[in-house]
């Protein structure tokens, strides 16, 4: 079946709208903004959290009612709404977070992000994010656990984090979350 945003909207305004705001820009940094995400990428987070490939105990809990139509009314309207941007709250690391997110670290191998997550942030469709606007505290946890092996739904991105550390990872973030 075609994916229903209306039937979407109902469903985020009972359940996820408290941790991610019934627009998809969230207020805590622990809970991502899923405005403007794509909706694809919404519903493998959803799927693996069912199943517990991405493991997160609230999110667990949040998914295994979900059934896959669900999961994609939810990521039709959350990939509807606009992101809304962000200040830096630490502007002194704009310029480190900028560079690596254009142009990776060539001495390190660290990747350019935007080869994959877009020159503006916004992802490519189906399989990359949009990051842009992200919440910084959000995206420096995501880095932090696929270093760890915490999150281990993607190799590629455990790869790269398993290069960085935590002062790149953190001006990268800030970079990230005022696009
Ligand atoms: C993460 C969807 C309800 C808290 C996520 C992600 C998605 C999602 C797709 C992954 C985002 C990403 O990878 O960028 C939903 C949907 C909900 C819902 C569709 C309603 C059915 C909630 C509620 C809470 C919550 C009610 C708080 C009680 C979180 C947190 C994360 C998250 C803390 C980050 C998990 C981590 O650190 O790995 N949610 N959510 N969500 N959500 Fe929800
Ligand atoms: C996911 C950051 C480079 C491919 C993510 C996430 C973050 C991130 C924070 C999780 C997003 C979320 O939970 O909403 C970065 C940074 C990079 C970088 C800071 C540069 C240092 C790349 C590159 C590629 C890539 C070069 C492709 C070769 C992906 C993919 C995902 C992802 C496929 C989705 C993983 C999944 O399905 O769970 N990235 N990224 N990233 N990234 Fe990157």
């Amino acid at each position: 079946a075609k994916a229903d945003p209306a039937k979407g909207k109902v469903l985020v305004e009972q359940v996820c709208a408290a941790c991610h705001g019934a627009d998809g820009n969230s207020v805590a940094a622990a809970n991502p903004s899923l405005a403007g995400q794509h909706a694809d990428y919404i519903v493998k987070q959803l799927t693996e959290f069912k199943s517990g490939a991405r493991k997160n105990p609230i999110m667990m809990g949040m998914a295994a009612p979900l059934s896959p139509e669900d999961m994609k009314n939810v990521g039709a309207y959350f990939s509807e709404q606009k992101i809304k941007p962000r200040d830096a709250a630490d502007k002194a690391l704009l310029p480190e977070g900028k560079k690596i997110f254009k142009g990776g670290v060539a001495s390190t191998k660290i990747p350019a992000c935007m080869a994959c997550h877009g020159p503006s942030g916004a992802g490519i469709p189906a399989q990359y994010p949009r990051l842009g606007g992200q919440h910084a505290g959000y995206i420096v946890a995501q880095m932090t656990a696929f270093r760890s092996g915490e999150r281990a739904n993607n190799t590629v991105m455990r790869d790269i984090a398993l290069k960085m550390t935590d002062a790149q990872i953190k001006a990268v973030a800030e970079y990230i979350s005022g696009l």
